[in-house]
């Protein structure tokens, strides 16, 4: 134990995705993804627009460039003293269509330099399978996880991963806030947006079963391997202590938390399938799915948490923005320049919520506010906000961990660089502790410079967690 009782080999560190940072979206033999067709609006609805402008600028083609400097930027990674780094490997870099058998070799060596990389810095990857990056052809071929011909595709290409790296990644994380599925049904499982309720919790059902079997195979494969479930987590609170506003926000929270239910405790809740009957909801589950996810629950649950959210049982409600999750504006909190509400005790809630439902370990995968940063005339940037919401959040999940007795392993920075949105295809949301000279439109030199905030996380790292 450190000065603030934090663990020793805490694993700090940043995330990232494939996406948001590789650009070279069509070199060396990397096929399209859906987000590859995607163009930036803060309307989500905007960004799918099949017949975007010609001239359209497509985010994700250069992204940050990743792909080309990696290696300046584990080197920045090092510099900060990450122990660990989140990132994602891109499917269509390893399958350009998703139900190739073979993989792309050239694919392969990519990843192959990157872990490589950060293997020379001591810094240990922590890599998502599928981060919001479904393979286009398996969306036009096969309707998306709508298919379980996908399970079949998506274990053949985890398998490869497992076997590829093995003793070099430990920790695997298999799909990206598999929850957001539900809002996002088109980026997370490659089918219409107004897709019935039936239709996508059939393809949720298949990812489970998906997840399962890489639980299986990674375990197979290297028994040191470490397969982790990912919620997209905020807690939900009641607008009032009316009685009936505590039970709408309940079960809303209940119906968040069947993702990992799924995946931790390995079956189905019986809540659920009630839900399922009362809503003339029929899924089809194979011989032997029910034992595969009950033989094969996640070894952990890595989660990301940037806001709660609010319920009520009113019918005019005053919603809030915040990734994904329309709530309620709750009135005691402020909220980021993208409509985020910031709440750092509910991290610390969320925290000791999900240990006590699962007694499983747990890992802040995510974590972080998405800003407009202001370049002084020397070129600094001095970001006091991002290091105030930062800070509030890590001392929360130090109490959580010191206090509340929560076995969490690690916390990692989302965009610890700044990188594309995911939400809306922006450069200027930035996350990152690290600028990227990059704007919304695709012009800027890509140069690197460290922000305030990166001197302080390197300060909070070395020091295992003191403020
Ligand atoms: C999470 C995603 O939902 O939120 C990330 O896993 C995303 O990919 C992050 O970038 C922040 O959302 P946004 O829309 O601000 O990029």
């Amino acid at each position: 134990m450190s000065k603030t009782n934090m663990p020793e080999g805490f694993l700090w560190g940043g995330a990232t995705s494939a996406n948001q940072i590789e650009g070279a979206w069509d070199k060396d033999g990397k096929g399209p993804s859906f987000v590859d067709g995607l163009i930036a609006s803060r309307d989500i609805q905007k960004r799918y627009a099949k017949e975007a402008p010609k001239d359209s600028y497509f985010p994700s083609h250069q992204a940050i460039d990743f792909y080309h400097r990696y290696k300046e930027d584990i080197a920045l990674f090092a510099e900060a003293g990450f122990k660990t780094y989140r990132m994602s490997i891109a499917w269509t870099r390893i399958f350009p269509n998703g139900d190739e058998t073979k993989p792309n070799e050239e694919g392969l060596a990519f990843y192959d330099q990157v872990i490589n990389e950060l293997i020379k810095h001591k810094i240990e990857p922590i890599v998502t399978i599928s981060h919001f990056e479904m393979p286009q052809y398996l969306i036009d071929e096969y309707g998306g996880w709508s298919n379980r011909k996908l399970i079949d595709f998506f274990t053949n290409y985890a398998k490869v991963l497992f076997e590829r790296y093995k003793g070099k990644v430990k920790y695997w994380l298999t799909f990206n806030e598999i929850n957001m599925a539900m809002f996002l049904p088109q980026m997370a499982l490659g089918i219409r947006t107004d897709a019935t309720e039936e239709e996508k919790y059939q393809a949720i059902h298949h990812q489970f079963v998906a997840s399962a079997l890489a639980v299986k195979n990674g375990h197979e494969i290297d028994p040191n391997n470490q397969i982790g479930a990912m919620l997209g987590y905020a807690p939900i609170y009641p607008l009032t202590s009316k009685p009936a506003d505590v039970f709408v926000a309940k079960q809303r929270e209940l119906q968040k938390l069947f993702f990992a239910d799924v995946q931790l405790k390995g079956h189905y809740p019986k809540r659920m399938l009630a839900y399922f009957a009362s809503q003339a909801i029929h899924l089809h589950f194979a011989e032997g799915d029910l034992e595969l996810l009950a033989n094969y629950p996640s070894d952990y649950l890595g989660f990301s948490y940037y806001t709660s959210t609010t319920m009520s049982n009113n019918k005019e409600k005053d919603l809030s923005e915040g990734n994904g999750i329309l709530g309620e504006r709750n009135p005691h909190l402020e909220e980021s320049e993208w409509g985020w509400q910031i709440d750092a005790l509910g991290l610390r809630y969320g925290l000791n919520l999900l240990y006590d439902r699962y007694e499983k370990p747990l890992i802040i995968v995510e974590n972080g506010l998405g800003a407009v940063d202001q370049i002084e005339d020397n070129g600094e940037i001095i970001d006091d906000y991002r290091i105030s919401y930062l800070e509030a959040h890590i001392k929360a999940m130090q109490d959580a961990i010191v206090i509340d007795g929560v076995d969490c392993f690690g916390y990692t920075a989302w965009g610890c660089i700044d990188l594309v949105s995911a939400g809306t295809g922006q450069m200027s949301k930035r996350y990152g502790l690290i600028h990227v000279d990059r704007d919304d439109e695709g012009n800027g030199t890509l140069n690197r410079s460290k922000k305030k905030s990166f001197h302080w996380y390197q300060e909070v790292i070395s020091n295992n967690g003191v403020l």
